[in-house]
């Protein structure tokens, strides 16, 4: 064989392998269509009847989608369970408090019986969260399939994670890192329409907050007020908190309204009024419910198209 010929066949098996990895990754809204056409309606059956149940499922579910694809992709590692070797993402500061798993675990269930080994755990994630949003009043949008679940969750790199004491800056960083810009960073912060913050959450803005100043100046000062009769500087109460909008189980732009009154929750969310860029985007999600659906639609699409797995898992708790 001459070396025109072995080259042409190396071109040829490199562009076949391009091809197949490009379709590995691309997710598509039919991806079940044959295989498991029961999907999404049983995805949202789950989801209903834990919301009936529990006013706090659907903010649970749409952070859990957030923390899965900041790590490592939107791979389902954030279900994993620890063992006796390797603390899971699950274990991590910012995932302990969590929670609504067993709705991914219900979900999973009917579908491993109506179609074994087909659905990946990370897909029923990214549709949990988007019905969690209908189903609390916000839009609804066809979720493009096909995810695959990934192998490794490792806990310390939930420090990857943005932080609640974030600037601008950082924020931005944390964002584009992942190839989401500015206006990906408002949108998706009106995710904080939905529920709730444990003291240690804020706990900077309103203790402390600089060696003049013990609370942030940026914050209404009877809202603070308030925030420091829940949250003393050395609170005990371990469920002390605050909802992170005055609707907390309403899917509505009320968020940005109280943003632009000194009424955010955290420093990241304070920070989005401090730039030019990210003031113009609040201030009109802050004029149009409308306006800001479409842009949280389209980047919620955006964020839960980074893919990472490998497999489809037989429980989301555990790697096959
Ligand atoms: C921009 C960077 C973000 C930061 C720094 C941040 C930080 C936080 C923190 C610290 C909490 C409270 C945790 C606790 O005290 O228990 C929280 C709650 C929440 N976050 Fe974010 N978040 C960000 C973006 C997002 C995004 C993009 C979404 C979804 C699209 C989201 C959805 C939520 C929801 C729904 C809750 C309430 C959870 C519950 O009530 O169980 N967040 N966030």
């Amino acid at each position: 064989m001459t070396s025109c010929n072995i080259s042409s066949l190396i071109i040829g098996f490199l562009v076949l392998a391009f091809i197949q990895f490009t379709r590995c990754n691309t997710l598509t809204s039919n991806y079940y269509d044959q295989t498991c056409p029961m999907i999404e309606s049983t995805v949202t059956a789950s989801v209903k009847k834990a919301m009936l149940n529990d006013k706090t499922v659907a903010a649970a579910l749409l952070r859990m989608h957030f923390h899965d694809c900041f790590i490592r992709g939107c791979d389902g590692s954030v279900l994993l369970n620890s063992t006796g070797t390797n603390q899971a993402e699950k274990d991590g500061p910012p995932n302990i408090s969590l929670h609504a798993f067993y709705v991914i675990d219900n979900a999973k269930k009917a579908l491993e019986a109506m179609c074994p080994g087909t659905v990946s755990c990370a897909d029923i994630v990214a549709l949990a969260a988007r019905d969690a949003v209908h189903l609390s009043g916000g839009p609804t949008w066809i979720v493009p399939k096909g995810r695959k679940d990934g192998r490794i969750s490792i806990a310390s790199e939930t420090r990857q994670l943005p932080a609640p004491t974030f600037n601008i800056s950082q924020l931005q960083q944390s964002f584009s890192q992942r190839g989401l810009d500015m206006k990906d960073l408002v949108a998706l912060s009106g995710g904080h329409t939905l529920g709730f913050a444990h003291c240690s959450s804020f706990q900077n803005r309103i203790h402390n907050f600089a060696t003049t100043q013990d609370v942030d100046p940026s914050m209404h000062q009877s809202f603070a007020a308030n925030l420091r009769r829940v949250c003393p500087m050395h609170n005990q109460v371990r469920n002390a908190g605050a909802n992170l909008d005055s609707t907390p189980t309403t899917f509505d732009n009320r968020y940005y309204k109280l943003l632009l009154e000194g009424k955010s929750i955290f420093t990241s969310d304070q920070a989005l009024v401090t730039n030019p860029t990210t003031k113009t985007l609040v201030d009109k999600f802050a004029n149009s419910r409308e306006e800001f659906e479409k842009a949280f639609v389209e980047s919620m699409i955006k964020m839960s198209s980074i893919t990472g797995g490998q497999e489809v898992r037989l429980n989301c708790r555990f790697v096959n």
